[in-house]
């Protein structure tokens, strides 16, 4: 694909670190390298569903300087509705996906960049089969669970805050004798904690990938005690269940369930059960802001580079990944037909355990 075309970019689900880096990286190539156009368009799907259409023409100028620094989208994004089952004001639920389908035709696009995780690219994908539209997927997600990428945007920033966060919990828990309880995020994969918690010098981390009881929780915690340290540090992922198997989770005005409760569950069972004081943070969207951290730019600004190649090349439907040290590109198929999680044998589990530090089984 060459000559002056036109391609959009939006960014789709939870926000986190990088992703502007990475809208930088595509109008830089797009612009530099091909000379074509670049529409943002605003609020991920929900720019092309509104009338007029709401978009941001990109130039060179809109993304040089601070940008890559940002935390954020500059697009906005969107988490809600999805287009295949519309909620309306009135109750109801309605299919709007010709609605957006008709945006991408009326802005004279050529090709879409959508950012997104597995979700935003299960919705994609749908919309692009149903309406022609030339789809290209960069994942992000400080989850870290797309598959087929070792690397998805966000990520790293978001270890590095929750690190952070046992480095600065460490000296007011010796201070005070206390087992600090961390909970960070991560849905359905563990890899924020098991990362951070090793960075972090953690005691115990619980994932969901590994069932814990808490006996060998208390255990580890009278264990540390006996070498004479007063006080341990724990991180413990959003998605773990309690010791019934039930999963901590809200469920919110918009109908949504979003974990949460657990870090308190477990530092009360472990006060329970060892006498220890407890105290316990929940660290929250804390980790999906502030600047990007270095990695999360340059997976970023590879990624972007990437996702407009694959355009020029007239090849739709792939998400760009990093694999080995490489930029490369996979079916979006793939990309969303399982995702990646905490494997038993990870290297970073047998390091977790190599440090003694304990996966609460
Ligand atoms: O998927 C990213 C994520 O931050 C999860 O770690 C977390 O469970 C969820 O999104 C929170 O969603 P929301 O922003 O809707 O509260």
């Amino acid at each position: 694909m060459s000559g002056n075309k036109r391609i959009g970019i939006l960014t789709s689900g939870g926000d986190c670190a990088g992703l502007n880096a990475a809208i930088r990286a595509v109008v830089h190539r797009a612009i530099l390298t091909y000379g074509w156009q670049v529409i943002g368009i605003r609020e991920g799907t929900m720019g092309l569903l509104a009338r007029p259409v709401q978009y941001d023409r990109l130039d060179l100028g809109m993304v040089s300087g601070t940008m890559m620094r940002l935390g954020g989208t500059v697009l906005g994004t969107t988490n809600k509705g999805n287009p295949f089952a519309f909620p309306m004001s009135d109750g109801t639920v309605k299919d709007r996906s010709d609605e957006i389908i008709g945006g991408y035709r009326e802005l004279g696009l050529d090709a879409l960049i959508g950012i997104g995780g597995d979700g935003s690219f299960a919705i994609l994908r749908k919309l692009a089969a149903k309406g022609g539209m030339n789809l290209v997927g960069i994942p992000k997600t400080i989850d870290n669970d797309v598959n087929m990428t070792e690397l998805s945007i966000g990520f790293d920033t978001a270890v590095e805050v929750a690190t952070e966060a046992l480095d600065r919990l460490q000296p007011t828990a010796a201070s005070h004798h206390r087992v600090m309880v961390l909970e960070v995020m991560g849905r359905d994969a563990g890899h924020i904690a098991l990362q951070a918690g090793i960075a972090g010098g953690a005691d115990v981390i619980l994932i969901p990938e590994i069932p814990y009881s808490i006996d060998s929780v208390a255990q580890k915690i009278r264990q540390v005690r006996q070498t004479g340290r007063n006080f341990a540090l724990v991180v413990v992922s959003e998605a773990v269940r309690t010791s019934e198997g039930e999963a901590m989770q809200k469920a919110f005005a918009d109908g949504q369930k979003r974990f949460g409760g657990i870090g308190n569950y477990i530092g009360e069972q472990i006060a329970r059960s060892t006498g220890a004081e407890t105290r316990v943070t929940v660290l929250g969207h804390v980790q999906r802001g502030s600047m990007p951290s270095p990695r999360d730019r340059l997976i970023a600004s590879a990624f972007g580079v990437h996702a407009v190649d694959l355009i020029a090349e007239g090849k739709f439907d792939r998400m760009v990944a990093w694999q080995n040290r490489q930029v490369i590109d996979v079916p979006l198929e793939q990309a969303i037909e399982t995702y990646n999680e905490v494997g038993l044998d990870d290297a970073l589990v047998k390091t977790a355990r190599g440090l003694g530090i304990s996966l609460g089984d």
